[in-house]
């Protein structure tokens, strides 16, 4: 299954305004592997995982996933095999009701109506918002908002799950869920956190971001303890 690897080939980033948020950084996250990402605000960790799936395209260097290398062309089969949660739950819902915003990718995905309402269940499930199917996300909790955009991730079953901040908002025990739901998903995982006790528990491994510059990678456990703020 080496196809769900993410490589990243010396990529730099430079937003339209000037500011290079990421500079040079290379790293590989093999099949199955769980990776935190870590560092300060502003350190550049959305910006690089937003790149695993395209919504932004490298200045320089090459981003692959597995044999695919991203470009315009690959989108549409880069997006079928990365699952992004973004940092804002609330841009990834924008349906009437929190089913269709589960549904929508699997229905978009050209998927039977069986399938979809099968998948978008069992997400719904997953995340324990089954209850609030029917309500629109304007009617959720902040909290509830964020396991919606996880439960509109995890209905597409992408191979490798990408996520920007999964556990803020999340009381104990949703957040709790969220890590037990992530250590049984076998793929490849990328989590962006400021949470080390679940970038420790979830992730052997962490890559730590410092002003768009790749400072560490390595034992997720040695990294936290060097951390500064
Ligand atoms: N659209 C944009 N245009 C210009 N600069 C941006 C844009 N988005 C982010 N930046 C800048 O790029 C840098 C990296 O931002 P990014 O959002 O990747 O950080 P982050 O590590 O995810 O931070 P946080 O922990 O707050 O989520 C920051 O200096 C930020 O101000
Ligand atoms: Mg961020």
């Amino acid at each position: 299954m080496s196809h769900h690897f993410i490589k990243f080939s010396d990529v730099s980033f430079t937003y339209p305004d000037g500011h290079r948020a990421l500079k040079n950084i290379s790293f590989t996250v093999t099949h199955g592997e769980k990776v935190a990402l870590l560092g300060l605000n502003g350190s550049g960790k959305s910006t690089l995982l937003l790149q695993t799936n395209g919504l932004l395209m490298p200045s320089a260097g090459e981003v692959n996933i597995g044999d695919v290398p991203l470009s315009r062309q690959t989108l549409k089969i880069i997006r079928r095999s990365v699952g992004m949660v973004f940092q804002n739950p609330d841009d990834m819902l924008f349906m009437p009701t929190i089913f269709d915003d589960v549904a929508f990718g699997p229905r978009n995905m050209g998927l039977p109506e069986n399938e979809v309402k099968r998948r978008t269940e069992s997400a719904l499930e997953e995340v324990g918002l089954s209850d609030v199917a029917g309500k629109a996300a304007f009617q959720l909790s902040g909290g509830q908002r964020r396991s919606a955009a996880i439960a509109a991730v995890l209905s597409m079953e992408p191979d490798i799950l990408v996520l920007d901040e999964p556990s803020a908002n999340l009381d104990p025990l949703a957040r709790r869920n969220l890590i037990n739901l992530l250590k049984s998903f076998s793929h490849t995982v990328i989590i962006a956190t400021h949470d080390f006790s679940l970038a420790k528990e979830l992730c052997p491994r962490a890559i730590l971001l410092s002003d768009g510059e790749l400072k560490a990678d390595g034992a997720t456990s040695e990294i936290i303890k060097s951390f500064r703020y």
